[in-house]
This record gives C-alpha cells, sequence and structure tokens, in this order.
C-alpha cells in the first residue's frame, strides 16, 4: 500500500472510531442485593428510563437485582475492575472501605425516613460521599434509604432481656453486629437472600430488618412478635465505576450524577408512604405488632456510641448534625 493511502485508510479509521464512540449507546449494568419488587430497585428503573429519555437512548440500565451479581462486597470489586457500571450498595457494605460510614447507623440517629433524607443530604453526610473515590475507586452519586430497622422475632419477645442470648440475624456489618451484641443477644451474620429460610429452619430466633422485607418477603409468616423500634436508618448509595466515569464526558457526568440523585432522594418521601402501607398489612397479619422507642432498650444504648467514639471524631459530628434537626 502506497504512503498516502494508508494516511487516508488510518484516518478514515480514526474518524470512524470517533463517531461511534459519539453515537454507540452504552448499556450501564447495575446491580442490586434486594429483590426485584423492592423499593430501590424500583427506584434503579425509573432512572433508568429517565436517563434513556435524557440521553435520546445513548444509555440505558439493565438491573440485576437480588444478588445476582453476588454479595454486595463482590459487586464492590466489579465496580472496581470496571465488569460492573452502577450498583445501589447499602451504606453499611462501604464501612469496609470507610469506617465512618458505620457511624450512619447509630441507634436513633434520626427519628424517620424522612428526617434521614435531612441528614444525609447535610454536609457530614455529603462528606462521606467525596471520600469514595480515593477509597474505593467508585463514585458516590447520592443516598437514598429503606424502612427504619425494627426486629422480628421468632419467639415472644417483651423485654430486652428477652433477646438475651437468642440468634439474631443481622445484615453482615459491624455497626449492626455492635448493636446487637450490647443487647446480649448473638448477632448472626447473614446476607439479605438467605433470610427466610433461616427463620424457618430454626438457624436464626430472629431478624433485624424492615417493614417492607417483613411485608414483602412474607418474613411475617415465620414470626411471632414484631418490635416496631425504628433503632436504625438503612441508607442505600448509588455508585458508579470509577473507570467508567473517568471515560465520560462532562455533559454525560453531569446527566448521569443529576438522574441518579434524584431517583435515590424520591426515596425519602416515598419510604413515608410505604411504610405506613406495611405496618397496616401486617397489623392484619397473625404476629404481634409491638411499637417501642429507645427506652425499650433501657439505656444499653451508650455502649454503642462509646465503641464508636473510639473509632473517630466523625460521630460526634454527625449527631450534633442530627440533633439540630430534632
Ligand atoms: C438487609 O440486609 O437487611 C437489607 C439489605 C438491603 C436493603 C434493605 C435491607
Amino acid at each position: 500500500m502506497r504512503l498516502k493511502t494508508r494516511i487516508i485508510c488510518t484516518l478514515f479509521a480514526a474518524f470512524a472510531f470517533t463517531f461511534s464512540a459519539t453515537v454507540a449507546a452504552k448499556e450501564l449494568r447495575l446491580g442490586l442485593i434486594v429483590p426485584g419488587s423492592h423499593a430501590w430497585t424500583v427506584a434503579a428503573s425509573a432512572m433508568g428510563d429517565e436517563l434513556e429519555e435524557r440521553s435520546d437512548g445513548n444509555y440505558s440500565v439493565s438491573i440485576f437485582p437480588a444478588g445476582q451479581l453476588g454479595s454486595e462486597a463482590q459487586m464492590m470489586q466489579q465496580l472496581q475492575t470496571g465488569a460492573l457500571d452502577m450498583a445501589f450498595l447499602t451504606a453499611a457494605e462501604l464501612t469496609n472501605s470507610v469506617t465512618d460510614f458505620g457511624t450512619l447507623f447509630a441507634p436513633y440517629l434520626v427519628t424517620d425516613v424522612k428526617q434521614a433524607g435531612e441528614l444525609l443530604g447535610g454536609p457530614a453526610a455529603q462528606s462521606l460521599l467525596d471520600r469514595l473515590p480515593r477509597k474505593t475507586g467508585t463514585i458516590g452519586l447520592g443516598y437514598g434509604i429503606a424502612g427504619m430497622r425494627l426486629m422480628l422475632t421468632a419467639f415472644p419477645a417483651d423485654s430486652v432481656n428477652s433477646l438475651g442470648g437468642r440468634k439474631i440475624r443481622v445484615t453482615p456489618f459491624a455497626p449492626v453486629q455492635d448493636f446487637y451484641q450490647i443487647l446480649g443477644a448473638a448477632p448472626t451474620p447473614m446476607p439479605l437472600p438467605a433470610v427466610y429460610d433461616a427463620l424457618a429452619n430454626g438457624q436464626v430466633d430472629g431478624i433485624d430488618a424492615d417493614l417492607e422485607l417483613v411485608w414483602k418477603l412474607k418474613l411475617y409468616e415465620r414470626g411471632d412478635t414484631m418490635l416496631y423500634s425504628k433503632h436504625m436508618m438503612f441508607p442505600v448509595v448509588g455508585l458508579i465505576s470509577g473507570r467508567l466515569w473517568a471515560q465520560l464526558g462532562e455533559e454525560d457526568r453531569t446527566l448521569i450524577a443529576k438522574v441518579a440523585k434524584k431517583h435515590l432522594n424520591n426515596l425519602f418521601g416515598q419510604y413515608s408512604e410505604i411504610e405506613a402501607t406495611m405496618l397496616e398489612n401486617l397489623q392484619q397479619t397473625d404476629i404481634d405488632v409491638i411499637e417501642v422507642d429507645s427506652e425499650f432498650f433501657e439505656g444499653k444504648l451508650k455502649q454503642w456510641e462509646e465503641i464508636w467514639l473510639k473509632k473517630g471524631s466523625f460521630l460526634k459530628d454527625l449527631r450534633s448534625e442530627a440533633d439540630e434537626l430534632q
């Protein structure tokens, strides 16, 4: 081939590559641990629809719920290598990379999901997202929430002492395990997909969960008492792979970040309604629904605070921001 022809071929190939990179539609793969019917999955799907519409079809989102891509830890690794584009992960999972995320699980930090939205939109929680790129190689696009935490037990539970020595399923993360340890229970780490069977076959005596899970996963079928304690909030964080982020132009980054944050933040309002409906549903079942507050724990929760204050000063800042919302 003559030199001139080779240059023309090279130029044509470069043009074709640039053109196709501009117009090729990108399918973003998004993983979650929660089932397809869960509000986080519904939010991810609404985010995908809006992104597709606002990008004129340049971006679409394929959703992999119910831990199809593995545990949250595995999804985090996939985000880091670029094998996965996006994920909605529990803030608890992020505690493994940035310990201070654990402070978001401080008992009775907020009273309800609405207040959780206010706190998570504030400077302290936002500063945690800013640490993610350096610590995890992922970008935090925003916070959402699940329902406030409660306890469903397979035995009649009427006092904090009745939890003593009982095996309680927890999300496998330190802040939640610490909570049950100080109550004298035996926290048993277990990911969400395994919970129904574990409660059914007596592997655990009770579970830490929320109203939506107890209803949608039919966990009440295996319960005796539901202590509706609202003892912790349970944030979710929308993440995108740092490797993918580095390849995106400014305009695409702005669009993805804006749409993701909007649909994650919508969860704060949605959960007020979801919780009211699920509570009504569960009150119609055979389980005893008992509403309790911080006094139920008879002063034991101070120990959680002591453990987490030893890990750093972040909890103090977060608490003072939360106190201003009361
Ligand atoms: C749980 O492990 O209890 C959980 C996980 C994701 C969303 C809500 C709850």
